[in-house]
């Protein structure tokens, strides 16, 4: 038995024992009895008589164990020309003063902080000063709209929400301050106190009861960690679900520091000092676990990189920073890479910098496509790994562990699942899939520390989103199979949410928006294939009875609409006006069949179809505007 197929064997046989262990790598301040145990809903809870503080753990353990002038955090920022470097002492420092002044503000254990902002050092200081004082933060990534943003803050209520004056994309300077100004008056629930970073691009000028950054790390408090349990709430992320409602994921603390620290070390193979590049962002969860809490916890100095794979100022950026600050492990989502394959095919710009300390590349986000997978292969000349997991998970359920053996790559597949997670496929009729056998991937109770101890004040959503459906197992929403080795591939999510470069939306949010509109009378929105993003989303509209037959602003509203309402983040360009959609006879929306229909498969016309020649009206309408492959699709044969 390989060493690989030994741990995971021992995590899945004896978990307690496994966790137990794996629990010395984190300073506890408490250390837990009870390594397993349950909640009412049958859901895995972890080290509950444990105590801790996770900022305690990532900062001042480090500077206790005299790594206090060792790198933290190397802040690039090719669009502003900043650079800053932080050692574990001076950030422990900042985040402590932060602290200190939030607590000023009457921020408690327990209370929320929303945090929306953009790549800087002081969104990873906000967060972990929320940490230290047992506060909950619930980050919200900047591309989203004001409207995202109010149902964050409605549903987290928080005491208080840190913002910037200004993010910046590119060469475009995007003022925040708006945007939550717009946010606090849609919300019914009104935080008591904003803070706002400043910053040079553009500032923001603040009323009253508004406190500026600096004034208030300037308090002069600092303040101490702040003993939690190991089930306290961390943070809340939200993610996009089916519904329109995003769903707040709940993350514990001792749970997740364990899991990270672990994981850290198996699945990338880094040790104390080693430096990572995440580039993604705070607002995600491989932000959250890889760009601050993981890297911290294992002493490791991590890049906080605001800017693009591409045009800040050229495809060369990221080698640039893998070259500069001496990366060991580089981590982004496929399509990134992607972006950067188009802008220099033949990859010229690699060769300008050295990459001889880069050890491993890994992706995730969306699957790695094959095609991206051998352009990177023959570029870096370095594993590439392709590892699957989801904002609930936190961290890795499958990888190729980099930590303790590499197994030979297969291309389009995430490897094993991680120690700690049970992974089965489950057919259409309720019985386990044979290898090669496509089903629905569901991971085995118990699920291992650092996955979502909840929905955020929502118990019954969280059992009928998760537990439901399979009692005893978490269902991911993914789908995908085994091969004939038990290496898992994951072929794309089984509901209605889709994965636009790296980033998950859900479309029944979008048909919500569009569905809002007074011209329109149905709607539904598809993902369909993307070179660039993997894919993007497409709208189909059939307009009211009396619509004026302008389709161009019709279609030029709605897709202001979902910008104005979701984000920009959505990348909806594009809607189809349609006279009618293929349905079931009960009124169902043959959505899936759309689908099929884009990416130019073949298609079988279901029996439960109302009227099949509805379809011809979508066919055309894909077909006029260029969307996917429907030309190549093809009745499939009987
Ligand atoms: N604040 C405000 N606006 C933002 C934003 C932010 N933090 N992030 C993105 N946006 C805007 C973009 O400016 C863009 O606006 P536009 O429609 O006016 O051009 C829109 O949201 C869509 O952004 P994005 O999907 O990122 O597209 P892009 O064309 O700007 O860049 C990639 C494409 C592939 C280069 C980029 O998505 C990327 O680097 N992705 C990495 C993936 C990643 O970080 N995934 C997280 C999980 S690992
Ligand atoms: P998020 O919660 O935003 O991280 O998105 C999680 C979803 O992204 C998963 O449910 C998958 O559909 C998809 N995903 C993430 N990583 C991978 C991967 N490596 N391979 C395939 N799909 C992935």
């Amino acid at each position: 038995m390989s060493r690989y197929h030994a741990t995971h064997a021992y995590s899945i046989e004896s978990p307690a024992e496994f966790w137990q262990e794996q629990a010395q790598r984190i300073p506890w301040k408490r250390f837990p009895e009870t390594i397993l145990s349950w909640d009412e809903q049958r859901h895995a809870r972890w080290f509950e008589d444990g105590t801790l503080n996770i900022c305690y753990a990532a900062l001042d353990h480090h500077v206790e164990k005299g790594r206090g002038e060792q790198v933290a955090l190397y802040y690039d920022s090719p669009v502003t020309g900043a650079r800053e470097v932080l050692t574990y002492r001076a950030l422990r420092d900042r985040v402590a003063y932060v602290a200190g002044g939030l607590e000023k503000l009457g921020v408690g254990k327990g209370d929320r902080v929303v945090i929306y902002m953009p790549m800087v050092p002081e969104a990873v200081i906000a967060m972990l000063a929320c940490a230290r004082i047992g506060a909950v933060h619930s980050v919200v990534f900047g591309g989203f709209a004001a409207r995202e943003l109010a149902l964050r803050i409605e549903d987290a209520e928080p005491k208080v929400v840190i913002s910037a004056s200004c993010g910046i994309e590119v060469n475009t300077v995007l003022p925040y301050k708006p945007i939550v100004d717009q946010a606090i008056a849609q919300s019914v629930f009104k935080p008591e106190a904003l803070v706002v970073f400043q910053r040079e691009a553009e500032r923001a000028p603040l009323n009253e009861g508004e406190h500026d950054w600096q004034t208030l790390e300037q308090s002069g408090v600092f303040a101490e960690c702040v003993e939690v349990e190991a089930t306290h709430p961390l943070y809340i992320l939200y993610t996009s679900g089916t519904t329109g409602k995003p769903k707040g994921v709940v993350r514990d603390t001792g749970g997740y520091a364990v899991a990270l620290a672990y994981s850290m070390e198996a699945v990338y193979g880094l040790a104390p000092g080693d430096v990572c590049f995440t580039a993604s962002d705070v607002g995600w969860v491989v932000g959250h676990s890889y760009i601050v809490y993981g890297p911290l916890l294992r002493g490791c100095a991590s890049v906080v990189y605001e800017g693009k794979p591409v045009k800040t100022p050229d495809a060369g950026s990221f080698w640039r920073i893998i070259d500069e600050y001496r990366v060991k492990s580089f981590f982004t989502a496929p399509t990134a890479f992607r972006a950067i394959k188009k802008e220099d095919p033949e990859a010229l710009e690699r060769r300008r910098y050295s990459l001889a300390s880069l050890e491993h590349v890994f992706v995730a986000g969306e699957r790695l496509d094959p095609p991206t997978f051998h352009w990177l292969s023959d570029v870096l000349n370095v594993p590439i790994i392709d590892h699957w997991w989801q904002t609930e998970t936190g961290w890795p359920i499958a990888a190729n562990l980099a930590g303790i053996e590499l197994a030979p790559a297969k291309a389009g597949s995430a490897t094993y699942p991680v120690p700690g997670f049970n992974v089965e496929i489950i057919g259409r009729e309720g019985e386990k899939s044979a290898a090669m056998e496509e089903g629905s991937v569901l991971i085995k109770q118990p699920l291992p520390p650092g996955c979502l101890s909840g929905i955020w004040r929502d118990p019954a959503r969280f059992h009928s989103a998760y537990m439901a459906a399979f009692p005893g197992y978490y269902l991911t929403g993914d789908g995908g199979y085994f091969d004939d080795d038990g290496y898992l591939f994951i072929m794309g999510r089984t509901d209605d949410v889709i994965n636009v470069a790296g980033h998950r939306l859900s479309t029944g949010e979008m048909e919500g928006v569009l569905g809002a509109h007074p011209a329109v009378a149905e709607c539904a929105v598809i993902g369909i294939h993307d070179d660039l993003k993997g894919q993007r989303p497409v709208g189909f509209v059939i307009p009211k009875d009396g619509f004026d037959g302008d389709e161009a602003a019709l279609e030029a509203a709605l897709i202001q609409q979902v910008r104005e309402t979701i984000g920009p983040v959505a990348a909806f360009k594009q809607v189809l006006i349609v006279n009618r959609l293929p349905k079931t006879r009960s009124g169902k929306i043959l959505r899936k069949l759309l689908r099929t229909l884009a990416d130019g498969k073949p298609y079988t016309v279901p029996s439960t179809i109302d009227d099949p020649t509805s379809l011809d009206d979508a066919q055309v309408a894909m077909s006029r505007h260029g969307v996917g492959r429907v030309d190549e699709a093809r009745p499939a044969e009987q």
